[in-house]
């Protein structure tokens, strides 16, 4: 995009390089003025981060620092302190008020998300661990759900273990079926919240595929993670997060390769440096 004597402005090329990225211009999530306290500790402060619709956000960060509560506020997992969440321009969550049961069931519909720990139920196969929700919480028939099932387990590559009980599941598999089940809400966005870290590397890389594919379907998705080849390769921006606070959100190759706060830059010196 040119001004009329041809020159590209800084804000225009962020425009043109983000409708040439695929990704709408459309902001789906925007969260504003985020904090988090646990009695006297605050330890989410005045976030924000604003996510269009089709973008991947990883949030990269030391431990501690905040990543995981600022997650759960998307949705309201973790009721905050202070701030809002918007989704597609509607307040969905509003720190000075506390949602009603029909808000919060249809938000966390909206939003579907991935644990570390998988939580799928031990007693259920992988097929009806992605059907349950999908009957009480949507209303869907049985067998229309068994068919999404089966269609979102071939999705993540796990067709085979249909009737397999989790325990049976190697992690990586176990991990999968959870994504496939949260895909069964058809969420309009997803957070994960460091799924690979409990898994042996091999097992992770079959996550991180599953979650490359849901990225470049579309999905937005905001990705707490450790993985920074993945951060760097598939998210659209990375934001760093230490002391509770949002020091630098940018591009990746920007963010991991030249950060210009100082503290994002001694976390990656860490990181590159094992
Ligand atoms: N339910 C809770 N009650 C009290 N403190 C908590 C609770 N959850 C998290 N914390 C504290 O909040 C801080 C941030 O935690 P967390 O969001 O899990 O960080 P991260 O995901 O970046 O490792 C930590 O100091 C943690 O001990
Ligand atoms: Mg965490």
């Amino acid at each position: 995009m040119k001004n009329r004597n041809g020159v590209v402005t800084p804000l225009k090329r962020a425009e043109a390089e983000v409708t040439a990225g695929g990704k709408g211009e459309t902001v789906l999530a925007d969260a504003k003025a985020m904090s988090v306290s646990f009695g006297n500790l605050e330890v989410v402060k005045q976030v924000d981060l604003s996510v269009r619709k089709g973008e991947v956000v990883a949030i990269i960060g030391p431990s501690g620092s905040g990543k995981s509560t600022f997650l759960r506020c998307f949705n309201y997992l973790q009721p905050p302190t202070s701030g809002t969440l918007t989704i597609n321009g509607e307040v969905v969550v509003n720190a000075g008020k506390t949602p009603t049961n029909s808000d919060l069931l249809k938000l966390r519909r909206k939003i579907g998300m991935c644990f570390q720990s998988f939580n799928l139920f031990p007693h259920l196969t992988a097929v009806e661990n992605i059907d349950l929700a999908q009957v009480s919480a949507l209303g869907r028939s049985k067998r229309d759900a068994r068919a999404r099932s089966m269609e979102l387990l071939k999705r993540v590559g796990l067709e085979s273990k249909a009737d397999t009980k989790p325990a049976r599941c190697s992690g990586g598999q176990q991990q999968r079926i959870a994504i496939a089940r949260a895909l069964a809400l058809d969420p309009e966005m997803m957070l994960f919240d460091e799924p690979t870290s409990a898994l042996d590397p091999e097992l992770g890389h079959e996550v991180l595929a599953v979650m490359r594919e849901l990225a470049n379907s579309g999905m937005t998705m905001i990705v707490v993670t450790h993985e920074m080849r993945f951060a760097e390769n598939v998210a659209d921006r990375i934001m760093f997060m230490a002391d509770g606070k949002a020091v630098e959100l940018g591009e990746p190759r920007q963010v991991l390769r030249s950060p210009v706060n100082e503290r994002t830059q001694k976390f990656l010196s860490m990181v590159f440096d094992r």
